[in-house]
């Protein structure tokens, strides 16, 4: 994106009034959702009085056609708007959470899923979108844990390249693509205690190594929009932080795009204490770079202040106007206010393919994380299935937090998606209880169809708004009575196949123990209850790896794979040794985990050469087995370790993943390449450091250690 002024965006700034530029910073709500406080009333009066340069929350051709032409026929100098809203996954068609989503660790599937939204929103008239989402997170009691992709920082970042190549196209100016938004710029993930807004605690070093690489990742991807976090970093909230917005993003990653504030974010200066009033607070968010004020009312307000008494420039004003300006022109917006084409856009036709997409997408989300004695497939239409619990029929639910567009009756949860894949089973169906609490009286009926069932499918979890915004929990377990529920459903001794959909790895460790089989089945979407179907009747052979690590115990939050090495690592019973007297150190699931129908195994890791000069390419290979009876997918996960740094380097770091689809008995060569460039780390400076020495590199099914090939390269000056 290039923010140098084409001719007419000039003219169009020599035209305008101080009001006028002011007021293409400024973002209001057309109020169908809102995350914040605001009165979305007065967006039509502020658009005529040339006070909007943006809206949100508003879609449906009709609807933003109409505001549009009030904006290119009605205003004085007609400039059209830009209208945006937060597609986190899926516009009509509802594809799973980004953490589901994240763990099929696709690219091509991400970007699939991404161009398919921007296909259905900007068929609706949007033309920009608040996603993708690169909050690195480590805490799942943090309900955005759900919008992102999960722990690793390498991860997000490929997450972040597909998202904005799926939102934006080849060229947002197509009437097909979205302006996409990377968000929140950054360390959001890492709010005090996942408490959601709250402080950040974090060293310099896990913000240039952990938080800020996804968000580098997308500006060179070439990312429309950027939007600081809600939180601080070192006690300077985002939305005013001139060494990250200015300095970095702008000056070093060379970013030219706009930044957006998040809701009302800008006015919300005041109550971190750093603003005494709105015009100090849009001071602040001017200086630093913050182009666009959403909801704050901050820069309409207190702008035209800051510039009397000399606060603020004209110059730095005009920077803003004239990169908001240039979004436009760079959408195509002066030229085609209503880009029409999006509607005319084949979309009948495609319907098919965006709801197969959502079958993939939802299919590839789904990890395994047990299966005792091989329970699953059920290949054998079992003659008489309890499904049971909260979360089997609960149609609204598959929407996940971010619903876009997406309508309830749409969705297909469990029940039915298995009733269609087991037509002449008898299927006995009762919650049992609320997702939320209520009453325990439900459970002795459910009880009763267990015992007289072949087979239980016991489908608990969360309500989809107990994750995502404002969604943290200080327990990240089952909620209301369903561990009660399950309980006394897994005393009846049959067997029983959890489905856990939930915003985040769950602490329910007892309930994993004692079921046959449990599959995390997230926030699906659309095709929630036909993927399932396709998993348990052993259609789909199970291919997705966990994100993020699940946890044992709320205890161990946050537990994450790419830890540095404590002086005293825990090698034995020794009491001095890192470690908890009451909850073992690694968590139930590593980082990677998720089972398949069949085995894979590991032979042969090399790399090579063995000696490395800096610029060389070093070549992993390995071998990939299947070894059991049915076809399969795998993901090889390859990481590194520096052992011997100037600075103590994490004990395992992702690097690169392969993907195989393997025959039984075949085995498959894979092969990743990394360059020097991916074995540097900011040095105690901080400024990017390539250190001779000897570098380990391992390979396998996840980032449980002791499962994984190891390799080694020596670098030499
Ligand atoms: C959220 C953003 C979102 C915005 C607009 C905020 O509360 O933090 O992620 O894009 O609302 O809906």
């Amino acid at each position: 994106m290039s923010a140098r002024l084409t001719d007419r965006v000039v003219q169009l700034m020599r035209a305008m009034s101080v009001e006028e530029k002011i007021g293409q910073l400024n973002m209001l709500t057309a109020g169908l959702v809102t995350t914040g406080p605001g009165d979305p009333a007065n967006y039509l009066e502020a658009l005529k009085a040339g006070r909007l340069g943006s809206l949100f929350n508003l879609f449906g051709r009709k609807q933003v056609r109409d505001v549009q032409r009030i904006a290119v026929e009605e205003t004085r100098l007609g400039i059209p708007l830009i209208f945006g809203y937060d597609i986190i996954h899926g516009h009509r068609t509802i594809f799973p959470i980004p953490l589901g989503e994240a763990a099929a660790f696709d690219a091509a599937l991400w970007e699939r899923t991404a161009r398919i939204a921007a296909l259905e929103g900007a068929a609706e008239g949007l033309n920009l979108t608040f996603a993708p989402m690169l909050d690195v997170s480590r805490d799942p009691r943090w309900g955005r844990i759900a919008e992102s992709a999960g722990e690793d920082s390498w991860l997000t970042s490929l997450f972040a390249k597909a998202k904005v190549k799926g939102f934006q196209g080849d060229d947002v100016k197509s009437p097909l693509s979205l302006a996409a938004t990377a968000k929140h710029l950054a360390a959001y993930g890492a709010a005090m205690a996942g408490r959601d807004y709250a402080e950040v605690e974090i060293s310099e070093r896990a913000l240039h190594e952990v938080y800020l690489p996804p968000f580098e990742a997308s500006v060179k991807a070439g990312v429309a929009a950027l939007m600081p976090a809600f939180t601080d970093m070192d006690s300077i909230p985002l939305t005013a932080h001139v060494a990250i917005l200015r300095d970095i993003v702008r000056r070093q990653w060379g970013f030219e795009g706009v930044i957006i504030s998040d809701y009302n974010a800008i006015a919300e200066l005041i109550a971190h204490g750093i603003a005494a009033d709105l015009t100090e607070a849009a001071t602040l968010a001017l200086k630093a770079g913050v182009d666009i004020d959403m909801m704050g009312h901050a820069y309409v307000q207190g702008l035209p202040k800051a510039l009397q008494s000399g606060a603020v420039t004209m110059d730095l004003i005009d920077q803003a106007v004239g990169r908001v300006l240039m979004l436009k022109e760079q959408l195509g917006l002066f030229d085609d206010p209503y880009r029409d084409a999006a509607a005319n856009f084949d979309h009948k036709a495609r319907r098919v393919e965006y709801r197969d997409a959502a079958l993939d997408a939802a299919r590839r989300s789904i990890v395994l994380l047990t299966n005792r004695n091989n329970v699953l497939p059920i290949r054998q239409a079992p003659r008489r299935v309890a499904i049971l619990g909260p979360l089997a029929n609960a149609q609204a639910e598959m929407l996940g937090p971010w619903s876009g567009a997406g309508l309830i009756e749409d969705m297909v949860p469990f029940l039915p998606g298995l009733r269609a894949a087991w037509p002449q089973s008898e299927i006995l169906h009762t919650a049992g209880v609320d997702i939320e609490g209520g009453d325990l009286d439900g459970i002795a009926a459910a009880v009763d169809m267990a015992r007289r069932a072949d087979l239980t499918i016991l489908c608990l979890g969360e309500q989809r708004f107990m994750s995502g915004e404002a969604g943290s929990r200080g327990r990240p377990d089952l909620p209301g009575h369903q561990a009660e529920l399950a309980k006394a459903v897994l005393d009846v001794g049959k067997p029983v196949i959890v489905l856990l959909s939930s915003g985040r790895p769950l602490a329910v460790t007892d309930l994993i123990e004692r079921a046959d089989a449990v599959l995390a089945t997230w926030f699906l979407g659309s095709e929630a209850g036909h993927a399932v179907a396709d998993v348990v009747t052993g259609l789909w052979n199970p291919s997705a790896k966990l994100p993020v690590s699940w946890p044992v115990d709320v205890g161990q939050i946050p537990v994450f794979y790419a830890h540095r090495p404590s002086g005293r690592p825990k090698l034995s019973d020794f009491r001095y040794e890192s470690k908890y007297l009451d909850l073992p150190n690694e968590p139930l699931f590593p980082f990677g985990h998720g089972l398949s129908y069949t085995r894979f195994t590991y032979s042969g890791f090399s790399a090579s050469p063995s000696e490395l000069r800096p610029g060389n390419k070093v070549t992993l290979d390995v071998t990939v087995s299947n070894e059991g009876e049915v076809a399969g997918e795998e993901t090889a996960l390859f990481f590194m370790r520096d052992p011997v740094a100037s600075v103590s380097r994490p004990v395992l770091e992702l690097k690169g993943l392969a993907k195989l689809t393997l025959a039984p008995g075949q085995s498959q060569t894979v092969t990743v390449v990394l360059t020097t460039a991916d074995m540097m780390f900011p040095g105690q400076d901080f400024a990017s450091k390539l250190e001779a020495g000897e570098f380990l590199f391992f390979v396998g099914s996840s980032a449980r250690e002791e499962t994984l090939l190891k390799a080694s390269v020596r670098l030499v000056r």
